[in-house]
């Protein structure tokens, strides 16, 4: 099945200069851009997108890591994306990772892992409204757009 889900480039990696790599690995498994954005992340919108974990003992780190410098904000499509760009990032914790995964290969540690993914149909529409308009994801239509843009 056709789906869409949310990808952000951390800080970490941003900051390192592996936002090329990271969007290469994606490519490279066919996995198609839609929407993409550089942004810093305030506080409000740190809290939204990580809601769930408010509460929990890496809460706070989370949130001055994710606000600390510039992300890239992506939306993904392809044929089970949810799972295979789950796949492609690798274990949360990057001493956990298979080998070649985006997380074993750049992050620094549990918390500064270089990438996050939806992991849900839910999620990932939760998540990709809280950066994205409607209007600023590219669907089938794309050629159409651009030649009005241009
Ligand atoms: O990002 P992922 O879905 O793999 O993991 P999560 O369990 O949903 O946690 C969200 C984010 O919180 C992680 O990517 C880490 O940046 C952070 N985290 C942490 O710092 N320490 C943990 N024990 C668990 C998560
Ligand atoms: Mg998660």
């Amino acid at each position: 099945m056709k789906e869409k889900t949310l990808v952000l480039i951390k800080p970490d990696a941003f900051s390192m200069h592996y936002s090329g790599d990271i969007i290469k690995h994606y490519e490279n498994e066919g996995l198609k851009i839609v929407a993409m954005k550089l942004m810093k992340m305030d506080e409000r919108i740190a809290s939204k997108h990580y809601a769930e974990h408010f509460g929990r003992p890496y809460y706070k780190d989370l949130m001055g890591f994710m606000t600390s410098g510039p992300i890239i904000a992506i939306v993904l499509e392809g044929e089970n994306a949810i799972a295979n760009v789950r796949r492609i990032n690798g274990k949360t914790n990057p001493a956990m990772a298979d080998e070649g995964t985006i997380r074993k290969l750049y992050a620094t540690n549990g918390t500064r892992n270089a990438v996050h993914a939806s992991d849900s149909p839910e999620s990932a529409a939760r998540e990709i409204s809280i950066f994205f308009n409607a209007s600023e994801i590219l669907d089938e239509e794309y050629e159409v757009i651009m030649e009005e843009i241009l």
